[in-house]
């Protein structure tokens, strides 16, 4: 058995070859197709990064417009999907909703899906980015004993999934284009991260063939725990237990001591050591947020202490560790509205964008094969079966 490398975590073992996404953790450089994340996140909007990451050039504006046309056309969700949802408890978690709704899906786009025909792919991954939106905002709905909203195709993708997730059908709701704007960054920031934990589980789940919408609940299933996408929620509900900037010393203390699970949830990084170039521009944009919004939020004020006092702590600078890209997002969208269990709901939502795209990339590889990891063995050598009775 030791003819296999031994890689717990797979920290320097290459799954694949990919053109979507580079990212260089020592210099905290992060591409989509070449583009620098900032630049993304600055200038373009959520639409045009899904096309590219899907497509991998920037789209022209017909271009652009026509799969925004198409995203647009799936938004709505099957209506027996609506009866799905009222199977769950009014307290479950939305990610523990996202899965199983997506999971379904793949019940309702069973037959039509040959994934071995890019046409085929291709509408199952529109269906997916159209009606991720829907299935967030449903769940949020559900939550709250809200009416689900139908989506509202007249909006931007962004705009409808606001409205979707905070109108009310007694009443007109109108997009605030300060809240449209940042939320379509955050979408944008989250859209892709090659082969991180969540994009690895779709790959893999992809690989023997199975349906895609299953294969998406796969990777919804792997994103909600703390360690990765679960970590935003986790950051705000710490961020909010530490309160004030005079309780960050205790903290900073249990992040450091060994013998306390306790850590820095949003702070640290399997590739980034130097920064998280993601962190960089969701900083900027909550400060801008809440002064557009004229929020003052105490919780901004304890991300940023923290965020100065770990970053002067021999610990936090010998282990290399830096706020990521939870460590900002929360306090966004706290001030926008979302309760903490919707952060990793919102966090799927976008990267579906790049679950999609990297499936696509793996199905149409001539190289790609079934994913079946090796192990060194470790158990019982082989010895004779006794009955039960002679134990
Ligand atoms: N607070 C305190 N200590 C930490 C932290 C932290 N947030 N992160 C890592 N360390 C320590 C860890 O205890 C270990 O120390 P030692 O070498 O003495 O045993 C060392 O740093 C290396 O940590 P690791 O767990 O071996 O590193 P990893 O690459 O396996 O884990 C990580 C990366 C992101 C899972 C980890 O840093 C972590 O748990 N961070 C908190 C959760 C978080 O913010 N996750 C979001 C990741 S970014 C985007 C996403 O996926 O959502």
């Amino acid at each position: 058995t030791d003819m296999f490398t031994y890689d717990p975590g797979f920290t320097s073992t290459a799954s694949c070859r990919s053109a979507i996404t580079y990212i260089d953790g020592e210099q905290g450089i992060l591409l989509h197709r070449g583009y620098p994340i900032d630049q993304l996140a600055d200038k373009s909007s959520f639409m045009e990064v899904a096309a590219l990451l899907l497509h991998g050039e920037l789209p022209n504006k017909e271009e652009l417009d026509k799969f925004t046309y198409t995203i647009s056309r799936h938004t709505m969700l099957h209506e027996q999907l609506a009866t799905f949802f009222r199977g769950f408890r009014r307290d479950a978690h939305p990610m523990a909703i996202m899965c199983g709704v997506v999971g379904a899906l793949s019940s309702f786009y069973h037959d039509s899906t040959d994934i071995t025909d890019p046409k085929q792919r291709e509408i199952a991954s529109h269906r997916l980015i159209a009606k991720m939106p829907t299935i967030a905002a449903m769940a949020y709905k559900y939550s709250i004993g809200q009416p689900f909203l139908y989506p509202d195709n007249s909006l931007s993708y962004t705009g409808n999934f606001l409205r979707m997730t905070f109108g009310v059908p007694a009443e007109d709701y109108v997009v605030n284009p300060i809240i449209e704007k940042a939320m379509d960054r955050i979408f944008i920031l989250h859209a892709d991260h090659e082969q991180n934990a969540s994009t690895s589980t779709v790959r893999l789940a992809g690989s023997s063939g199975a349906n895609p919408f299953a294969c998406i609940a796969a990777g919804i299933a792997c994103l909600w725990g703390p360690a990765h996408g679960g970590a935003n929620e986790a950051a705000l509900n710490m961020l909010r237990e530490i309160g004030h900037v005079d309780r960050i010393p205790e903290y900073i203390a249990r992040a450091k001591d060994k013998d306390d699970p306790f850590r820095l949830m949003g702070f640290g990084h399997r590739v980034y050591k130097n920064f998280d170039p993601r962190a960089k521009v969701m900083k900027e944009t909550a400060d801008e947020v809440l002064r557009e919004l004229n929020i003052s939020d105490p919780v901004l004020d304890v991300a940023k202490e923290l965020e100065r006092i770990a970053l002067s702590d021999s610990y936090f600078i010998d282990k290399k560790l830096y706020p990521n890209v939870d460590f900002y997002s929360g306090v966004i969208l706290n001030a926008i509205g979302f309760p903490t269990e919707m952060f990793t709901a919102l966090f799927a939502l976008a990267r579906t964008v790049g679950w999609v795209a990297q499936w696509n990339e793996m199905i149409a590889d001539p190289e790609q094969k079934i994913g079946r990891p090796r192990q060194l063995y470790t158990g019982a050598t082989q010895r004779d079966y006794v009955g039960v009775n002679a134990r």
